[in-house]
């Protein structure tokens, strides 16, 4: 294996700053331990999700959006109240809501949280899942329709008259001005997706385009992707956004042993189809799903700490690329990925509550420490070269050790 220079030198892929994301989680029920809630959302549990993100210094939070779930304009919206900094990102699918409509709701969301909400727009993975809620669609069509949607949402914001609009699959007369947002400001707009039409849109519409975890060279590869869309579009790069669900302890050698005892529980929990929706059930059809279970079909491990045993298990539904190691080794992993240019990092564990809080005490500092080094002093800090992870004969060595028990465990039926 050729181990990457991790001198002084900062890359001129990087970007200089990163901001954290996290899902917000509505009760206590996990891949881990999943546990039958009543109702769906456990209200005091989600106020002590909520409020630890916020004292963790977590930026945003998800709020996803599935045909079984509770609503994300909901729940986003109680995060708002709930908190005063954290910023609530509603994932948003157009074919549930007529865009005019989701402009006056966000722009609602934003002036109740004083200018912090941002969208996720989701055009949908899976043609079942749209069905669900009666959108027939084609993919390459539902992406079409999010980019009318997205400039209908920003004219909704902006336009200072009444306009009319007949469009491929919007019409309206006689509309606006638009309910304002905080700032008068359009909400940033995030794309997920990973299909050629996710590209095309991400690049010529979106202000964030996001990605799971996904082995370095290849995500560096989509970035450059969207970017050379967007800059044959004359417009900015957009932010990037990478997903992970990093598996953490105090060493190295414990991360390892949590993992592979993780790794059994996950693997029941999943084929017993005890946590998952519905949307998380049916076969992965969404390109970045597919992607992530090739990677897991070609190799365990990438880079520093990339693990993808996790998307193996989970069929790639969702966010299920792992970093795996100490603090200081997922913090150095994590600004591999800033160095490929992504400055929004998106950090959930697999024991949600506690892992939110160990990110926020351990990992988060140890990033903005780095990137505050590197403002100030225009070079990159040692903690990259001095935790290597699979880069170094120890770490590999931890990995192994933790592998061979596991299998003697399952080979001795425990
Ligand atoms: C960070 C991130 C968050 C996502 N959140 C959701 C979600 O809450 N609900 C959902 O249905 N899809 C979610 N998705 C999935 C994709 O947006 C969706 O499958 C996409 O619209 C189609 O992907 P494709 O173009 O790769 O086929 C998310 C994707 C990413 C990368």
């Amino acid at each position: 294996m050729t181990i990457p220079v991790f001198d002084a030198q900062i890359p001129a892929t990087a970007s200089p700053k990163v901001e954290f994301i996290s899902l917000s989680h509505l009760n206590p029920s996990t891949e881990l331990n999943p546990v039958k809630v009543p109702h769906g959302i456990d209200l005091d549990y989600f106020k002590r999700y909520v409020a630890t993100l916020e004292e963790q210094e977590f930026d945003y939070t998800l709020l996803p959006y599935g045909s079984n779930s509770a609503d994300s304009f909901v729940t986003a919206a109680a995060v708002g109240t709930l908190t005063e900094r954290i910023r609530p990102i509603v994932a948003l699918r157009p074919n549930t809501t007529f865009p005019l409509v989701a402009a006056q709701k966000l722009a609602t969301l934003d002036q109740l949280t004083q200018g912090r909400a941002v969208v996720h727009l989701i055009s949908g993975g899976s043609d079942d899942e749209q069905h669900r809620q009666g959108d027939y669609e084609p993919k390459p069509r539902r992406y079409a329709r999010t980019g009318e949607y997205i400039d209908l949402l920003r004219r909704a914001w902006t336009e200072k008259e009444p306009f009319s609009h007949e469009g491929e699959f919007y019409r309206f007369d006689d509309f606006g001005p638009g309910f304002a947002t905080y700032s008068g400001d359009p909400i940033p707009i995030s794309i997920g997706g990973q299909s050629q039409e996710a590209f095309d849109i991400g690049g010529t519409q979106a202000d964030i385009f996001s990605f799971w975890g996904e082995p370095l060279p290849e995500l560096r590869t989509e970035i450059d992707r969207v970017n050379a869309i967007a800059a044959a579009a004359g417009r900015p790069n957009p932010r990037i956004w990478v997903t992970f669900r990093p598996i953490v302890a105090a060493t190295d050698a414990e991360a390892w042993e949590k993992a592979y005892d993780y790794i059994g529980k996950i693997g029941a929990t999943y084929e017993k189809a005890a946590y998952f929706t519905r949307r998380h059930q049916s076969k992965a059809t969404n390109i970045g799903s597919v992607r992530a279970l090739e990677f897991a079909g070609a190799s365990e491990r990438y880079d520093r700490a990339l693990w993808t045993r996790t998307a193996a298990a989970t069929g790639g539904q969702g966010a299920s690329t792992a970093l795996v190691g100490s603090p200081e080794t997922v913090a150095a992993a994590i600004l591999d990925y800033v160095d490929a240019g992504a400055d929004l990092v998106s950090i959930r564990g697999y024991d949600t509550l506690a892992d939110a809080t160990e990110y926020g005490r351990y990992v988060l500092p140890l990033v903005r420490q780095e990137i505050a080094h590197r403002a100030a002093t225009g070079r990159r800090g040692t903690l990259q070269s001095e935790h290597l992870g699979y880069y170094s004969d120890d770490f590999v060595a931890a990995a192994d050790s933790a592998a061979d028990k596991a299998a003697a465990l399952e080979g001795a039926g425990a």
